[in-house]
């Protein structure tokens, strides 16, 4: 079955899944009632879902595109994701607490390495685990009235789904320490400026419009190469400036010969559009 076929047909209590006719695929947390916090049940639901799709999608035994990209989003029109579920936590002891935070993390890192762009698309309350997911996506888009928090601290907790890791990346470490230390909350725009969304849409409908256009555009590049791309800025991401440069001039040159790289710059010279595996 094709990772799109998965999706299409997946069967999940918490979360909604479907496919376009371009590739483009939407998880949609499903807990409304709750503000789509994330209970174990929703991080074990996600865990089984990405592992089944990544397992499937991109470069992994034959090539599978037919998944080009990701929208990831809450049901309802109130909250993307309210955090972790608190009313869970309250009764866990630690054990418990790193089974559950590190599926979680499993979770972020899945999404991480999945071989398409992914898009947060935040509309309402992105808060604790809620913006530690958002930020596991290639990049955030919001609407004007998302707001997003670290307010680990006020519940006696820090952040455990990657929010003192993977913040600062975002917006520096000043405003990740300021962020995380007072539990404030932040309005879109605010995240925006701070370097956290790179888009803001006047309502829900413009967003996923707005994610949709944008995805739509990486669905006419080489999926092979924006895999690699993908792959390439994750691994340098740890890396000092000059073995950054090494892994990335190793994944440059394998580009070579691929038949993507023949077909797209054979295209350039031909004057032609170039014509990608559907
Ligand atoms: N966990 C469990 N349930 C939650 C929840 C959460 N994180 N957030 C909201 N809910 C539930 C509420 O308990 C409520 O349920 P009931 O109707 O059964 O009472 C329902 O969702 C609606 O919530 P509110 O009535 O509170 O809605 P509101 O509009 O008045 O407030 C809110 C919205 C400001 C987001 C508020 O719900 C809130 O502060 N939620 C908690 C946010 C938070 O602290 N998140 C961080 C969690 S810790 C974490 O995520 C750790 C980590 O890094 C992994």
């Amino acid at each position: 079955m094709s990772a799109a076929d998965f999706l299409k047909n997946a069967k999940f209590e918490t979360l909604k899944t479907a496919v376009d006719e371009l590739g483009i695929a939407t998880i949609e947390i499903n807990r409304p009632q709750a503000l789509n916090a994330l209970s174990a049940l929703v991080v074990s639901d996600l865990h089984e879902l990405l592992t089944e799709l990544s397992s499937r999608a991109g470069l992994n035994g034959e090539q599978d595109w037919s998944v080009r990209g990701l929208i990831l989003a809450g049901a309802g029109d109130k909250s993307f994701i309210a955090g972790a579920d608190i009313a869970e936590m309250r009764d866990m002891n630690e054990m418990q607490a790193l089974a559950y935070a590190g599926k979680a993390q499993e979770v972020t890192k899945l999404f991480g390495a999945l071989p398409f762009p992914t898009v947060a698309a935040v509309d309402g309350w992105a808060l604790g685990g809620g913006c530690e997911i958002a930020m596991c996506c290639d990049f955030i888009y919001a609407t004007e009235s998302a707001v997003f928090g670290q307010p680990e601290v006020g519940l006696g907790l820090i952040p455990g789904f990657g929010g003192t890791v993977r913040l600062h990346r975002f917006v520096g470490s000043a405003k990740a320490r300021e962020m995380i230390f007072t539990g404030m909350r932040i309005t879109a725009a605010e995240a925006q400026e701070a370097g956290l969304v790179t888009k803001l849409f006047a309502d829900r409908d413009a967003l996923f419009n707005g994610v949709h256009e944008t995805l739509k555009l990486a669905t006419k590049q080489s999926p092979t190469a924006i895999a690699r791309a993908k792959a390439t800025m994750a691994a340098t991401e740890s890396q000092s400036i000059s073995e950054g440069l090494t892994t990335e001039l190793s994944n440059f040159a394998a580009c070579f010969g691929t038949p993507d790289m023949v077909e797209g710059t054979s295209a350039f010279v031909a004057k032609r559009k170039p014509q990608y595996p559907a």
